[in-house]
């Protein structure tokens, strides 16, 4: 075997190519991945981590804001965005060396640079920098891991300095914004949300759908839309933009709700309106001819054991669509590498936990009570309010339930959606308990610790 010459070539470095190489690895396969920016992916340099990084100092404001109630006087207090950013890339910087550190570990190759998949077995590898001359890499099989960006539609206007996605918004400098709007009230314009309002931004949140969070439960959208508006979080659902021109020092954001057109300043615009599968460039031209149904509208097409239709090329995460979480991208990518092992795939892909990151947080598993009735399950409901529960009283926090969804016949666990305190935790109890068929009754009759969040899911399951 050459230097450039592999059992497995991963291309793309976020959670589900680098988790898939480590697997690799331990599986004993001579492994490299290619990537052309740093390690990590949307995740950790655009994503999940950066934006809670953000959201710590955020929440810290906001309990030392809110300080008084609890007997705790803070005086002077200011958020500096500059430095909040500083800690977040620290954040990242460390994560990314234990990244690296691992792939030294594990004798992982990472080649820093562009890959285009040729063929089943070739990929062209361009380094990055001026240095070394692209060449040919070679592999028994390859993996294409190359993850999502954000999609921006065309709103005139959408070039202007100062309308953003979320890759750009997680680099602010200068003062806290005094006015957002956010195009979206889906989980990346909500997160946003949460984070600006805490730090004293005035939100304006507009979504074209009728209701908040789309993709969840409808009465998780219907809560978190009450508690924006307590929050005076101006929330126009149903509404769609029109354009954004500049306005002096503000951008106006001009949108139409009801048939009536309304205009909006902002000092800065976040569009989170979706994301789009990073796969244009990936495989060479020759290569698409010769396999002209190999995507989906952008989307690579894989069996159930990610295989494409050229089966030495495998393809999991983002680039695949589905749930685009980085949780489902590293579970697709150790099945993936179980499956180029000759071994069936032993990570569940259902139930698949989801959480957004609100105040209080809202997590959902499994099915939700429209999904069952279309799929004909008859089903039982219980709903506890997170207002009977001692630690949310405790820390005063928001509105919020636990509802348990099951199936009436004999009350096995199917479905769970929550909004409460630590509910990013908690969901995985429930998507165990939903994974291994527990019943209703066997989570009631497990004690759960007193005082906690996660006792309501015990009190739930009693109703
Ligand atoms: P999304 O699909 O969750 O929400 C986009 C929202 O924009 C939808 O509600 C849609 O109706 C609305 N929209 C689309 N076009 C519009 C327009 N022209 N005007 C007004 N509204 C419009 O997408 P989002 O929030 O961009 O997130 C992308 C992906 O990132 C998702 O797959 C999400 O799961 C993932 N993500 C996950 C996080 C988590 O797990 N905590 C955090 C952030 C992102």
């Amino acid at each position: 075997m050459s230097d450039y010459d592999f059992d497995l070539v991963i291309i793309g470095a976020g959670p589900g190519g680098y988790e898939a190489a480590f697997d690799a690895a331990a599986s004993g396969m001579k492994t490299a991945v290619i990537e052309k920016d740093k390690v990590g992916g949307t995740c950790l340099n655009r994503g999940c981590i950066p934006t809670k990084a953000i959201m710590h100092s955020s929440d810290i404001y906001r309990g030392a804001s809110a300080g008084a109630a609890f007997g705790v006087d803070v005086e002077g207090l200011s958020a500096d965005m500059d430095r909040i950013i500083a800690r977040k890339n620290q954040v990242v910087a460390t994560l990314q060396d234990g990244i690296l550190a691992r792939f030294k570990k594990e004798k992982i190759t990472l080649l820093q640079g562009t890959g285009v998949v040729k063929d089943g077995h070739t990929v062209a590898f361009s380094p990055n920098g001026d240095g070394e001359e692209p060449r040919d890499v070679t592999a028994d099989k390859i993996m294409v891991a190359t993850g999502s960006h954000p999609f921006v539609p065309p709103i005139p206007g959408a070039d202007l300095p100062g309308v953003m996605t979320s890759d750009d918004l997680l680099d602010i400098s200068g003062p806290v914004p005094e006015e957002m709007v956010i195009i979206g009230g889906g989980v990346i314009g909500i997160e946003f949300a949460t984070v600006f309002y805490d730090l004293g931004t005035k939100i304006t949140i507009i979504e074209a759908l009728d209701g908040l969070l789309p993709t969840m439960d409808k009465e998780l959208g219907r809560s978190l839309k009450m508690n924006l508006k307590k929050k005076s979080v101006d929330v126009h659902t149903g509404a769609s933009v029109t354009s954004f021109s500049k306005d002096g020092n503000k951008i106006a954001v001009a949108y139409k709700e009801k048939e009536k057109e309304f205009v909006v300043p902002a000092d800065v615009v976040l569009v989170s309106t979706g994301r789009r599968s990073s796969t244009a460039g990936v495989f060479t031209d020759e290569f698409l001819e010769k396999h002209p149904d190999f995507m989906n509208r952008g989307q690579i097409k894989v069996n159930d054991q990610y295989q494409t239709q050229e089966p030495s090329i495998y393809a999991i995460g983002d680039a695949i669509g589905g749930i685009m979480l980085a949780h489902t991208a590293t579970a697709e990518g150790r099945n993936a590498v179980a499956a180029m092992n000759g071994k069936k795939g032993e990570i569940r892909m259902d139930p698949v936990p989801s959480v957004i990151y609100t105040s209080p947080e809202i997590a959902q598993v499994g099915l939700t009570q429209d999904e069952a009735k279309e799929q004909g399950i008859k089903i039982k409901t219980r709903k506890f309010p997170m207002s009977a529960n001692g630690k949310t009283v405790i820390e005063d926090l928001d509105r919020g339930y636990i509802k348990l969804i099951s199936r009436e016949e004999d009350e096995v666990l199917i479905g769970a959606q929550l909004m409460c305190g630590r509910a990013s935790d908690i969901v995985a109890e429930l998507a165990v308990a939903i994974g291994n068929g527990l019943t209703v009754q066997d989570i009631a009759n497990v004690i759960h610790p007193h005082p906690s969040f996660v006792e309501a899911v015990m009190d739930t399951a009693r109703l």
